[in-house]
């Protein structure tokens, strides 16, 4: 069986990138080919090097704005890996369309809340301020649109009394890594059929 490639693009310490690699065995119809970050000090690249994946770093700062340029670079190491599918796992800069039209319905995200609702930043504390009961985390296929695109899986969790946004955080980083594993496996074998869970 030939395994699908999978570039994994992330900006901190990684863990949904754990996830997703960790799954990556067996019978799973993919593997990963490479973790990319946007910052050297991204923790997440030791994570990956210690599971002996490739790692790149195109930092965006130097930059300044220019995001197709930005964006010229950050394809190079993508397209060098062979990479059928493009995860995005806590990458923290915006796409232009450019970049997004390369990778059409070949691109996931994983986004913490229930989307639609809360694209964007600080998701925790909005759905608390919301007064909502309940809270969680999708993963969806990225189109040009911020935190937008088909929805291939979600998972809820509850809010409970008391919740911070950072325990709030906590219990939905836990169905991320349920949620995005689940979500890949499917989509590999070609199957976009939505993975609803909790
Ligand atoms: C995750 O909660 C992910 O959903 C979120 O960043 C965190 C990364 O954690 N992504 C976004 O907010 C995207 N806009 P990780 O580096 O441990 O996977």
């Amino acid at each position: 069986m030939s395994h699908k490639k999978v570039a994994i693009l992330i900006s901190g310490g990684g863990s949904n990138m754990v996830a997703l690699v960790d799954s990556m065995t067996g019978d799973h119809p993919a593997r990963p080919c490479l973790v990319l970050s946007n910052d050297a000090t991204a923790g997440g690249l030791q994570r990956a090097a210690e599971r002996g994946i490739a790692t790149a770093v195109v930092d965006h700062r130097p930059f300044k704005g220019d995001r197709a340029a930005f964006e010229e670079e950050l394809v190079k190491p993508i397209l060098d890996a062979g990479a059928d599918i493009v995860c995005l796992a806590g990458f923290m800069r915006v796409l232009t369309d450019g970049f997004v039209s390369r990778f059409t319905g070949r691109m996931l995200n994983i986004h913490p809340s229930l989307l639609p609702l809360y694209k964007g930043l600080h998701t925790h504390a909005r759905a608390l301020e919301a007064g909502d009961a309940e809270h969680g985390c999708t993963v969806h296929e990225v189109t040009a649109r911020l935190d937008d695109g088909p929805i291939l899986g979600q998972a809820r969790v509850p809010v409970l009394p008391g919740d911070t946004p950072d325990t709030l955080a906590a219990r939905v980083l836990e169905q991320e890594h349920r949620l995005y594993p689940a979500v890949l496996r499917r989509f590999a074998a070609g199957d976009r059929s939505p993975v609803l869970l909790g």
